[in-house]
């Protein structure tokens, strides 16, 4: 066996149930390798942001276990919780300066990311004066900083326009390319599952329990006129079937 070929993440058995006796999470098992890109959909409030909180340790699970290195781990929320108080070099700089990281290196690498999402030149700017689509970008970066071999990503676009979610897509797909990290993406958008991932995992209403796996087939780098290929759109209605929760 080749060294560090295993899983970058991995889930055994791992279920939640909350001191308040929800069950959000059920027996669920499944890894992640560094070049796969995994997205998991499925009905709100099934557990999908519970199984991200778990894989980063902010919730200890009821039962089974998790393996990922956590010094490793990146974190992108759906809100891009920017400080309205700092400029976009220094929202980047954040989570590198919170670790300790120096301030020569950290300002190194937050301008590399800010111009890797396309911010190059608003780096002076202040949250309240970048669209939406803007502000997720600096979301990204700030996490790029760190150099994340785990990404998690918990719905990042849901609340961007779809031409912005697409191009912000186009730059998630181009990060995967350049860094090769193990991708762990939770979206309400098959769409966006299907164009993003290496595979599909259908999630089932509450206690969420993994119901269905897809591989997507498409080599990257991904064009967006992959978005209206017919297999693109066969694979999709199957997502959307399983989803409903109808027998394929
Ligand atoms: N800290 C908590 N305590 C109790 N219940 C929680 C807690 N966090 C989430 N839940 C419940 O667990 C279920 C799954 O939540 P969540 O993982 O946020 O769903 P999703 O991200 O799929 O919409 C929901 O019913 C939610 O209300
Ligand atoms: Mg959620």
């Amino acid at each position: 066996m080749e060294m560090g070929s295993g899983p970058a993440l991995s889930f055994r058995g791992v279920s939640m149930v909350f001191p308040d006796g929800t069950h959000a999470l059920q027996e669920t098992t499944f890894d992640v390798s560094p070049g796969e890109f995994v997205t998991v959909v499925g009905p709100s409030g099934c557990g999908k942001s519970t199984l991200l909180k778990i894989a980063s340790g902010l919730h200890q699970p009821t039962t089974g276990k998790v393996v990922v290195d956590r010094k490793k781990l990146g974190y992108v929320f759906q809100d891009a919780t920017l400080l309205q108080w700092r400029s976009v070099q220094r929202n980047v700089e954040l989570l590198a300066e919170l670790e300790g990281m120096p301030k020569g290196e950290r300002a190194k690498r937050a301008t590399d990311a800010i111009r890797t999402v396309g911010l190059a030149g608003f780096e002076a700017k202040y949250p309240k004066q970048l669209s939406g689509g803007m502000k997720m970008r600096a979301s990204l970066a700030r996490t790029l900083v760190l150099e994340p071999d785990v990404f998690l990503f918990d719905e990042p676009f849901g609340a961007v326009d779809e031409i912005t979610r697409e191009r912000l897509n186009d730059e998630v797909i181009s990060l995967f390319q350049q860094r090769r990290f193990a991708g762990l993406f939770i979206t309400h958008s098959i769409a966006e599952a299907v164009f993003l991932s290496t595979k599909v995992l259908v999630m089932s209403a509450r206690p969420g329990k993994l119901v269905a796996s897809y591989d997507v087939p498409f080599a990257y780098p991904r064009s967006p006129e992959l978005r209206f290929d017919p297999e693109f759109a066969r694979l999709s209605g199957e997502i959307s079937h399983s989803l409903r929760g109808a027998h394929v």
